[in-house]
């Protein structure tokens, strides 16, 4: 079986369980994993370590970049009970989503392996009192800029989002001027999907304009603070942004930044180690810094991403799979992928490791933006998150391509998410 069916998770195809035999590959496991930069090669060498070490095959199957297309395809593959895959890299936002296709992982670990990874993650991860997955790293959202371009046009970094505008604004204006024609401002994930959330609560939560829906289940979003910081990153598109950023997710960003063709980037931190990589043309060129204050009397931010591991609970190998887990979430593990990906660790001493450091300055300048970042209202919505992201993420979607005004696009989400509170209230 599982090669056609692991083919057809991989094309994004629904048709997953059916040509599942039974113990066809009682010896081996199948680990999903993320292949955004670097994520497929970091997982393929943990997992052939472990192998190495446990004399177990595994195989890594590849998912879209995309991490809402990702979910669709997880839900698909959980739902017909489907044992192809035993560990799954699931996103910090759906354990209440996909929590019940999962084995509660609290008695598997010791009470200290548990404990060295931040609290607020193994909380997020805990369903029900039941530990539905480990943490593998941990994201916040940060700015990238040129160091070279803002000392060339002699501009410190910018202490507002309003500043990080007017500096990309004159930049590019120059840059152009001097026959840099593709030179673009600011370049972010504007696709209509989960980044765009992330950016947006970003946007909403630099003005101090809330959570979209607050902790207590009350939705916030249609508010003057939200719709200010909406107006203002619409006002980007076409200006200090290209319109293509409407359909740009991370790789896309990533991709313009990278090539030398922007001066800001909002991203997650793998962009680090790819972007200052030998042959990277913008290699030594880069700065990060926490995402700045927006509005009258804002606060600086990052949205709380991250991914965890989790086992099936249709997994035919169980123990070998909570083995695997144990391996590619531990301190040595998350140490190589850290230096070698700027991958985040969720384990606090690794903030502290010389190495890692060296490798990732900004981990230690910006490690109060990691652990305080902002998290989207997953807990709260539970199983209808993505439901209410996929509200928002349009909402916003339609306000920065200029189909609404951000007053009408907030009024109009506001309303639908009252509809769908009905699920959590
Ligand atoms: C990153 C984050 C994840 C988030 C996604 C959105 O992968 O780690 O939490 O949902 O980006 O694109």
């Amino acid at each position: 079986m599982a090669k056609g069916a692991r083919t057809a998770l991989l094309a994004g195809l629904s048709v997953i369980a059916a040509s599942w035999a039974p113990g066809a590959f009682a010896q081996s496991l199948a680990i999903s994993c993320g292949a955004v930069g670097m994520e497929l090669r970091l997982c393929q060498e943990g997992a052939a370590a472990w192998s190495a070490q446990s004399g177990i095959p595994v195989d890594v199957v590849s998912t879209p970049n995309s991490t809402s297309e990702r979910l669709a395809l997880y839900q698909q593959l959980l739902a017909s009970g489907s044992g192809d895959i035993d560990v799954f890299q699931i996103d910090v936002i759906w354990p209440g989503i996909l929590g019940t296709h999962f084995l509660d992982l609290s008695d598997a670990f010791s009470a200290d392996e548990i404990g060295a990874h931040f609290d607020a993650i193994v909380a997020n991860n805990t369903i029900d009192g039941e530990l539905k997955a480990i943490p593998w790293f941990t994201d916040a959202g940060v700015l990238y800029y040129r160091r070279d371009l803002l000392e060339a046009h002699g501009h410190d970094r910018p202490g507002s989002w309003e500043e990080m505008a007017a500096i990309a604004a004159d930049i590019q204006a120059k840059e152009r001027a001097a026959g840099n024609d593709r030179m673009q401002g600011f370049v972010f994930q504007g696709n209509a999907y989960e980044g765009l959330t992330c950016n947006a609560l970003e946007w909403i939560d630099a003005w101090g304009g809330g959570q979209i829906i607050e902790p207590d289940g009350t939705t916030s979003v249609n508010n003057p603070r939200a719709v200010a910081a909406i107006a203002e990153a619409a006002s980007w598109i076409g200006t200090i942004s290209p319109r293509g950023v409407l359909s740009y997710q991370e790789e896309e960003a990533r991709g313009v930044f990278q090539s030398g063709h922007a001066v800001f980037m909002r991203n997650w931190p793998y962009a680090w180690a790819l972007g200052n990589a030998p042959e990277s043309p913008i290699s030594g060129k880069i700065g990060v810094m926490a995402l700045p204050p927006g509005g009258e009397d804002g606060q600086a931010t990052g949205v709380l991403g991250g991914w965890n591991l989790a086992v099936s609970r249709y997994s035919n190998q169980p123990e070998a799979a909570k083995d695997l887990v144990r391996f590619l979430a531990s301190f040595e593990e998350q140490k190589r992928r850290a230096i070698v990906g700027a991958y985040n660790p969720t384990i606090a001493a690794l903030y502290e490791n010389q190495e890692v450091l060296e490798a990732n300055p900004f981990f230690g300048d910006l490690y109060d933006t990691f652990t305080n970042a902002v998290a989207r209202p997953s807990a709260v919505t539970g199983t209808r998150y993505n439901q209410v992201s996929t509200e928002f993420w349009n909402a916003v979607h339609r306000a920065l391509s200029g189909q609404a005004t951000a007053e009408a696009a907030l009024a109009d989400l506001e309303r639908r998410l009252q509809r769908l509170a009905r699920g959590w209230q």
